[in-house]
């Protein structure tokens, strides 16, 4: 009897002294390419920073849409460059390795036609391809795509989204050529995230 309300009271002490873990944010590979909706990346950048960890990658032709002063500061930006500055030798961290490791979902918003179609052949000849070429797939990316009414409904557009869609990248097809809204695009990421969690622990 003793020993029973002694393991009962054992049970209850360790719950109660069990420490409060507060669940870690998901780490996320925001990238922009260059489109006239890169307008909107730093609006995009502030969602995703209300509920993940966020490291941005911009593509050069992105940089002339992006609005810097409008990312956080302590957001860590990189750039064709930082390739090099952290490579020098044999045995240094290859950066897009690295990002490619470090995130846990990656989501490319806005996707060009021009960094789709590179996607498509395998290239890899930026920061941003060559950590799409290193993805391990069982890892979700994401993309919204975002170009103009002619690109989009070029006949190798359809192609290059369904050669996307085979190597397991999710879609996000935009409004008439347009980006989706910032919000939409988090959210849409978010609810995937929080269901392969659930499914995770077991709850559904
Ligand atoms: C003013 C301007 C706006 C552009 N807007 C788009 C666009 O909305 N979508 C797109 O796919 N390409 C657009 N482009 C073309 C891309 O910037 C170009 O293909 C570039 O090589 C993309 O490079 P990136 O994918 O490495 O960022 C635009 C070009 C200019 C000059």
């Amino acid at each position: 009897m003793a020993s029973s309300s002694a393991t009962l009271l054992g049970k209850r002490k360790s719950t109660a002294l069990a420490p409060h873990v507060a669940p870690r944010k998901p780490r996320i590979l925001l990238a922009a390419c260059g489109c006239v909706a890169a307008k909107k990346f730093a609006i995009l950048c502030n969602c995703f920073l209300k509920w993940a960890d966020v490291k941005v990658v911009l593509t050069k032709a992105s940089q002339r849409f992006v609005d810097i002063a409008g990312i956080p500061q302590f957001v860590a930006m990189y750039t064709d460059g930082y390739e090099w500055l952290s490579w020098k030798r044999l045995g240094d961290p290859v950066l897009h390795i690295e990002l490619a490791n470090w995130a846990e979902i990656m989501v490319i918003a806005p996707l060009s036609a021009d960094t789709l179609s590179k996607i498509v052949r395998g290239s890899s000849g930026n920061l941003l391809t060559s950590i799409v070429r290193a993805w391990d797939y069982s890892k979700p990316m994401f993309v919204a795509t975002a170009m103009n009414t002619l690109m989009w409904r070029h006949p190798l557009t359809e192609r290059h989204c369904i050669s996307i869609d085979d190597l397991g990248i999710n879609l996000i097809p935009p409004p008439a050529g347009e980006l989706d809204d910032p919000d939409f695009i988090s959210n849409t990421v978010r609810l995937s995230y929080d269901k392969r969690m659930q499914k995770q622990q077991g709850v559904v």
